[in-house]
């Protein structure tokens, strides 16, 4: 299974580890993260769409390999979190970016101490999701945020025009896949009275269905396409779409994590379109027991 999950971080007003008020709001941690900016953007040639959308991807890096990774350097950096951009006219362009606010003496001290080893690892239990239905649920936050990405994958709205997916959704790690080349992401409507019933080709709950917006841009960090043969690509397993129009809804604000134990009842919530439940939007939640 592994389907492709989208990270929601529905902090739900539970009482947690920081209940200090009757009424406690969840809020983000305020913590000082460094700025990355685009500073060059260069012509590449454009890409051929030859890749299969391949929706699921295990990493032969699990927890504890991941806690033995090797810290990037700042050049590293630097060269990971650059991006190519695919525009929706099939040009491609490359932009370098700055890090600004890191700190780069703590970044070498924790560096060259941790060998990387190679641990596969993946984790099946019962299966515990919910299939949300009801266009009280479904049209409304935080479920209204899980779009759906037309090569397959799920996507978060996470501002007015943006989507965030995985990586892995639009660029293989060598080639852009076949579906990327006209990109658009679904968003559920309500269905129109008159149309007939009969067009229903899935499980969609009858009276919903996706309207369709055309993405203009599509940003995938270098980390992915250039690491993709190895381990670290994993961590770069991230796209984020541009919509040709603004979508009208209220979205995520992209956020730093609360650390383990402050998560509300220390549980992390995720929904998304899974690939075995066609057309129903799925919903989960899990414990979190380790940063
Ligand atoms: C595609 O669109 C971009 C941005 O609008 C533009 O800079 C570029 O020249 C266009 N490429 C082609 C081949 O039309
Ligand atoms: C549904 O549409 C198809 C053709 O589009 C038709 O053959 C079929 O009889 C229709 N079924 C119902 C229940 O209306």
């Amino acid at each position: 299974m592994a389907p492709l999950l989208t990270l929601l971080m529905l902090l739900c007003a539970v009482r947690g580890a920081l209940l200090y008020h009757p009424i406690w709001k969840p809020m983000w941690p305020a913590s000082k993260v460094p700025v990355v900016l685009p500073q060059l953007t260069e012509d590449l040639d454009a890409p051929e769409f030859t890749a299969e959308a391949k929706l699921e991807v295990t990493s032969p890096c699990g927890p504890e390999c991941h806690k033995r990774a090797l810290v990037p350097s700042y050049e590293e950096l630097k060269e990971r979190l650059s991006y190519e951009t695919l525009y929706f006219n099939g040009s491609l362009t490359q932009t370098n970016v700055g890090i600004y606010g890191l700190n780069v003496a703590e970044l070498a001290r924790t560096q060259g101490t941790k060998g990387r080893s190679r641990a596969k690892r993946q984790i099946y239990g019962h299966d515990s999701r919910f299939s949300i239905f009801g266009k009280d649920f479904l049209l409304n936050y935080p479920f209204s945020t899980s779009v759906k990405v037309s090569t397959g994958c799920t996507g978060t709205l996470v501002a007015e025009r943006h989507v965030l997916t995985a990586a892995h959704c639009v660029h293989d790690g060598k080639s852009y896949v076949k579906g990327a080349k006209k990109l658009k992401v679904g968003f559920l409507k309500p269905r129109q009275k008159e149309e007939s019933s009969n067009q229903t080709r899935s499980h969609l709950s009858e009276k919903m269905k996706f309207q369709w917006i055309r993405v203009k841009r599509t940003h995938v960090p270098k980390g992915w396409i250039k690491g993709n043969a190895n381990d670290i690509g994993m961590d770069y397993d991230y796209a984020l779409l541009e919509l040709k129009k603004p979508h009208k809804r209220r979205y995520m604000k992209i956020g730093v994590s609360p650390t383990a134990k402050q998560l509300p009842a220390g549980r992390i919530h995720f929904s998304g379109y899974d690939n075995d439940r066609w057309g129903n939007l799925v919903y989960r939640f899990c414990k979190n027991f380790t940063e």
